[in-house]
């Protein structure tokens, strides 16, 4: 089984909420659908109701082991901190920093069998081929230029020092999810493919003030994004 796990601005698209059903995990209970093969989850549940220190990852992440996924693409909306992945571009990300406290990111408190899981690729390599070959057949550029995604809890936005200081540190792009939701997926050994795409310059990088894309832009990239996951997907069903 493969799926997608997605966020800002694909969360709003009517075309999921058509078939939505439910499945009880030991953490609770995650509302997905499931079209053509392909599990869709959102991950702020239907209609983008909970901010991403609120997320339950942990269910998100079983309900696809319960449900037999072994492929998943996740989906993110960022913030721009380098040149390598500009606003309104779509990229892989190929490792992450986690900034994030506090937050239940990891199944070893519940599963003994799970240690001290090797995160030197977190990500899979022929799932991102995969992904960069539909990108490519679709005609939708693609940056592969090692985005590196710092996480962190949210869910206010960064000050411009903290910004500064994630550049320093080696981020390319900011966002308030991946990187829990990439370490439970990579725990339970689910080949993961993580697409980001950004909608504004980070804090203090853009000299005409902080605003986001327009939501019609989000959603026009978010629904482009999709295309490239489900046909990544498509390849391998
Ligand atoms: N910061 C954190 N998370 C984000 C941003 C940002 O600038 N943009 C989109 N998600």
């Amino acid at each position: 089984m493969k799926a997608i796990i997605a966020g800002t601005g694909i969360d709003k698209d009517k075309r999921f909420y058509s078939s939505m059903k439910a499945i009880e995990t030991p953490f609770g209970s995650v509302e997905y659908a499931q079209i053509d093969g392909i599990i869709y989850l959102p991950r702020h549940c239907p209609g983008h109701t909970l901010l991403p220190h609120m997320i339950n990852y942990r269910a998100n992440v079983k309900a696809l082991e319960m449900l037999g996924v072994d492929e998943v693409i996740t989906v993110y909306a960022v913030g721009s901190i380098t040149r390598r992945l500009s606003p309104g571009r779509i990229g892989l990300v190929r490792d992450f920093i986690d900034f994030t406290s506090g937050r239940k990111n990891t199944f070893s408190d519940t599963d003994s069998s799970i240690r001290h899981t090797p995160f030197v690729s977190p990500f899979d390599f022929p799932l991102m081929e995969r992904v960069a070959r539909a990108a490519s057949d679709l005609s939708i550029p693609i940056s592969y230029n090692k985005i590196v995604y710092i996480t962190t809890n949210g869910p206010r936005l960064e000050t411009p020092a903290e910004i500064e200081a994630f550049r320093i540190l080696g981020a390319d792009v900011v966002g308030m999810t991946l990187a829990t939701e990439a370490a439970l997926i990579h725990e339970l050994g689910i080949k993961n493919a993580s697409l980001a795409y950004s909608i504004n310059w980070a804090a203090g990088l853009d000299a005409e003030g902080f605003s986001f894309l327009e939501d019609e832009s989000i959603e026009r990239i978010a629904r482009t994004i999709m295309d490239i996951a489900i046909k990544a997907l498509e390849s391998s069903i």
